[in-house]
């Protein structure tokens, strides 16, 4: 049994990131509100977490924190930039406009896009009989489903990956100065790319290829506000990182769950209809984004605790997608489960826009994987990815055809 007394999410190490779940239980049963040594707290209960994401006193702006944690740079503009780090009104105007690449005529036309992808990549690796799930399929299916969102051309592609990781990484709670440098100098180089990006799509408002959704969010209108240059390139930003390293592990969490679990593998093969549900548990047990952040703006009631104004909450969705008194054996990964309300994609005013892109996403690529490959095995040793808020892989070795 892990020992809770010391826990301090501030100071995790990589035994915690290979395997939260052990340690999430037991802050669950004894320290459901543990405090962190900084006086944050840390919830890992699901109607705890619930009432946080639907509490109407709760601020995601981090302005201040984000002034102490990097001061003025690159980082900072960014990530104070970004809608998910505000609140209204700023944040309902830019949700508004950001939607607009959302509609269900997008996600119609993006289904289509998804599909050829796939289809592309799976072609480009059946000949192989090993291959890693992350390099050669996860991280690509976002990276060419984004580009195209955001018309970014072909010799950009490669470098995606590497700017979102390095952005994403100084948002976890150690950050090396070596993990600083990376982040600022990815925000400046990707700001660079998508300024003239977005120049050219201004004055060349129809040459878009299908997929596109920059020309909305450029000419996009909600009560005669538009996005300014420096809100569109810094949300563009934020639309990359929200949409690439989750889906890459959507997809490489799935798969990895499927290869530790063979007679829910053979069920799926099966039962190639119960992708949905499928996708769905996935989520749960190994969520993609696995801690949220908010802080009380009043005076908040939990059932049993007071959580005072000011105070920096942390959402341990992991521990709420595992939470006994919301989900029966909820450490069993059971492609057939109902009712799973999981919140892989939180609640409340911030819910994920992307979420029925990224179920499409899963769906559409674990059902080509399986049905192209079904007799897929581990070929190896798979590497965590080494941050605690984001759960995937590095490396994931598979054999396509064992
Ligand atoms: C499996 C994949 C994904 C997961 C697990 C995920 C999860 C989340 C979560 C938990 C949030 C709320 C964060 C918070 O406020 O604390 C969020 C917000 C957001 N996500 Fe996703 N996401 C995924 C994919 C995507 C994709 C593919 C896109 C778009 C391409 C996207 C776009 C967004 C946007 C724009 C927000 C901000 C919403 C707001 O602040 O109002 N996400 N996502």
């Amino acid at each position: 049994m892990p020992d809770i007394t010391h826990f301090d999410l501030n100071t995790i190490c990589m035994d915690f990131i290979n395997d939260p779940y052990p340690m999430l239980a037991a802050l669950r049963r004894e320290s459901p509100v543990h405090y962190n040594s900084d006086g944050s707290i840390f919830l890992t209960r699901y109607q705890d977490c619930l009432a946080v994401y639907r509490s109407h006193d709760m601020l995601s702006d981090k302005t201040e924190y984000f002034g102490a944690k990097f001061g003025q740079c690159p980082l900072f503009n960014h990530h104070t930039n970004s809608l998910i780090f505000n609140d209204p009104p700023y944040h309902t105007v830019v949700r508004k406009l950001i939607s607009g690449a959302f509609t269900p005529r997008k996600l119609r036309e993006m289904e289509q896009l998804i599909h050829r992808i796939v289809d592309q990549l799976l072609d480009s690796i059946a000949e192989k009989d090993e291959i890693d799930m992350v390099a050669d399929f996860g991280m690509i299916l976002p990276t060419e489903i984004i580009s195209f969102m955001l018309g970014i051309p072909d010799e950009y592609r490669k470098k995606l990956r590497s700017y979102s990781i390095s952005i994403l990484g100084a948002l976890d709670p150690v950050v090396s100065e070596q993990g600083m440098q990376a982040g600022n100098q990815a925000v400046s180089e990707f700001s660079n790319v998508l300024n003239d990006l977005i120049n050219h799509r201004r004055a060349n408002p129809d040459g878009a290829r299908q997929g596109e959704v920059l020309e909305s969010l450029i000419f996009g209108e909600h009560e005669g506000r538009v996005l300014t240059q420096e809100e569109l390139i810094q949300n563009c930003i934020f639309i990359l990182n929200a949409g690439h390293e989750t889906t890459t592990s959507l997809v490489s969490n799935s798969v990895g769950l499927f290869l530790k679990n063979p007679a829910q593998h053979r069920l799926l093969i099966e039962n190639p209809d119960l992708i949905t549900t499928a996708v769905e548990e996935c989520l749960r047990v190994e969520s993609p984004l696995q801690i949220g952040n908010r802080q009380a703006r009043a005076d908040i009631d939990l059932e049993d605790h007071r959580i005072r104004k000011g105070t920096y909450i942390h959402t341990s969705i992991a521990g709420a997608n595992r939470d006994p008194a919301a989900f029966e054996a909820p450490d069993t990964f059971n492609i057939t489960r109902r009712r799973n309300k999981h919140i892989a994609f939180i609640t409340g005013i911030h819910v994920c826009l992307g979420a029925t892109l990224a179920r499409m996403e899963g769906r559409i690529a674990l059902s080509k994987i399986f049905r192209r490959f079904p007799k897929i095995a581990a070929n190896g040793k798979a590497a965590r990815l080494p941050l605690a808020r984001f759960r995937g892989f590095t490396h994931m070795p598979v054999k396509l055809h064992s």
